[in-house]
């Protein structure tokens, strides 16, 4: 298969390519915005017209949730616009499509779990260009759309990184916990990408490590695993407002994986471990 990789200097997408040279069953194009601007429509038909990609896993996007939030337009122009290109081309090559999306395109109000078919309503600019381009993919009869949460990978900053960083220079830190969801390592959710790009089971996914914490237990575990002697307490979001509004609740249900007979990721602690040895050995 010819598969084109967007986004291929961002968390996912690394571990996305990284994943199918392991494979080594197949012909990657794998790209930045240094190699292809989403947002040009040109340079889109030109590149991937070029290539001719069986299957398109689009993992660009804007993903400054805060900064979004004044800079909309850009947000909308990269992960709507973008998007549309992506897929127009897709439809003329009759190319498989998958897309990334988020837990933001859900308020956080819901008690239990996310279905994969719930009632949508973002509350920020980033979680209506994501919710405004899923509307848009859907439409396309050979398409995957995977909702994530809370990612971390080798590539890119993210919570995990964050936290590290903090470790080294204090003794206490606050960390919210009242948000409930559950973090992604991306390195896992890529094997499970690359095992459904394979197959035609089109739909709306939710995947992400099992298991669910809030952002304070997340971070608890952090510091428990690397051994770093820090006290971290509990604090309310409301203490530390944001732009843009997060989620309460990003529990994602992956009903809609059994389902279609994925394997779920394994559990996000056992994930956090053996991330945390892979940043020790590259370190
Ligand atoms: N990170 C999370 O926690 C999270 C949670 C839920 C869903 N997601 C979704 O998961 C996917 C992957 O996220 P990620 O964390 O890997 O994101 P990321 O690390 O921010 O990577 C996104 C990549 O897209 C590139 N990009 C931006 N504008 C572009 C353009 N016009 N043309 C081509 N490439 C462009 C970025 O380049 P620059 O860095 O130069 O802008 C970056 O390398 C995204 O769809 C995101 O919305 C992420």
């Amino acid at each position: 298969m010819r598969i084109l990789v967007t986004g291929v200097s961002g968390q996912l997408g690394y571990d996305v390519n990284k994943e199918l040279h392991r494979r080594n069953e197949h012909i990657v194009l794998a790209v930045d915005i240094d190699e292809l601007d989403i947002t040009n429509k040109e340079e889109v038909d030109l590149i991937v017209g070029g290539f001719r990609p069986d299957i398109i896993m689009h993992h660009a996007a804007y993903t400054a949730v805060d900064k979004a939030e004044d800079d909309f337009g850009n947000c909308y122009k990269v992960n709507i616009v973008g998007t549309e290109h992506l897929l127009d081309i897709a439809r003329k090559l009759n190319s498989k499509f998958l897309y990334i999306s988020t837990d933001y395109v859900f308020d956080g109000t819901k008690e239990g779990l996310y279905e994969s078919d719930d009632t949508k309503n973002p509350q920020s600019v980033y979680g209506k260009s994501k919710d405004e381009s899923e509307k848009i993919v859907i439409n396309y009869n050979k398409s995957f759309i995977v909702r994530i949460s809370w990612a971390f990978g080798l590539n890119g900053n993210n919570f995990v990184k964050t936290m590290l960083k903090l470790g080294k220079t204090k003794d206490k830190i606050s960390v919210v916990n009242d948000q409930f969801g559950s973090p992604t390592y991306t390195a896992d959710l890529a094997i499970l990408l690359c095992d459904m790009i394979e197959t035609e089971k089109y739909g709306v996914y939710h995947a992400t490590n099992e298991g669910y914490c809030t952002w304070y237990d997340f971070a608890n575990k952090i510091f428990e695993y690397s051994k770093i002697n820090i006290n971290v307490i509990p604090c309310k979001s409301s203490m530390y407002p944001t732009k843009a509004k997060r989620p309460t609740n990003s529990r994602l249900s992956k009903e809609s994986l059994d389902l279609k007979g994925f394997n779920r990721l394994p559990h996000w602690q056992d994930a956090l471990k053996r991330y945390l040895k892979e940043l020790e050995e590259i370190a």
